[in-house]
């Protein structure tokens, strides 16, 4: 009878350290698998699974989707906040601008801030 006592009793523990763990995730864990999400989805097809950009077929010398794995994550907040303005302007000055700057249509800030928080760790 203690026994099943002492079973029930650490089972009722262990929920609960459970419970406590998963309600206390740390938001920066939360926001990069956000990211994660949003890279996935709608960067992915342009700049690659590893954010290595993809070559011109033509001229693979150049890129026809610039590699994103060489810039900080100052750099990607700054480039994604300037396409976004860009597209709520309209002021892009061709067509490539245009593309990327339509990808940031879908972003807020949050979103933004985890996607560059991401794509850093792609290195
Ligand atoms: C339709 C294809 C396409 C999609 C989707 C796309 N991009 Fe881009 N991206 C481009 C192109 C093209 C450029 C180069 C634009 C230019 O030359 O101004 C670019 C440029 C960038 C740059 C600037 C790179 C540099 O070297 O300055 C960043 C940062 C970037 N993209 C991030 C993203 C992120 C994050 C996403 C997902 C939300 C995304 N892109 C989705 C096509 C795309």
């Amino acid at each position: 009878m203690k026994k099943l006592f002492i079973k029930l009793l650490s089972a009722v523990f262990i929920l609960s350290v459970l419970a406590l763990l998963l309600g206390t995730v740390p938001s920066s864990v939360t926001a990069a698998a956000d990211g994660a999400q949003i890279y996935k989805k709608q960067c992915k097809k342009c700049h690659g699974k590893k954010a290595e950009g993809k070559r011109q077929k033509k001229n693979p010398e150049k890129y026809k989707y610039a590699p994103l794995i060489k810039l900080s994550q100052q750099e990607l907040l700054e480039s994604l906040l300037k396409y976004q303005q860009m597209w709520n302007k309209k002021s892009w000055e061709n067509k490539i601008e245009k593309k990327m700057a339509k990808a940031t249509k879908k972003l807020d800030e949050a979103k933004i801030k985890a996607l560059s928080e991401f794509i850093v760790t792609l290195k």
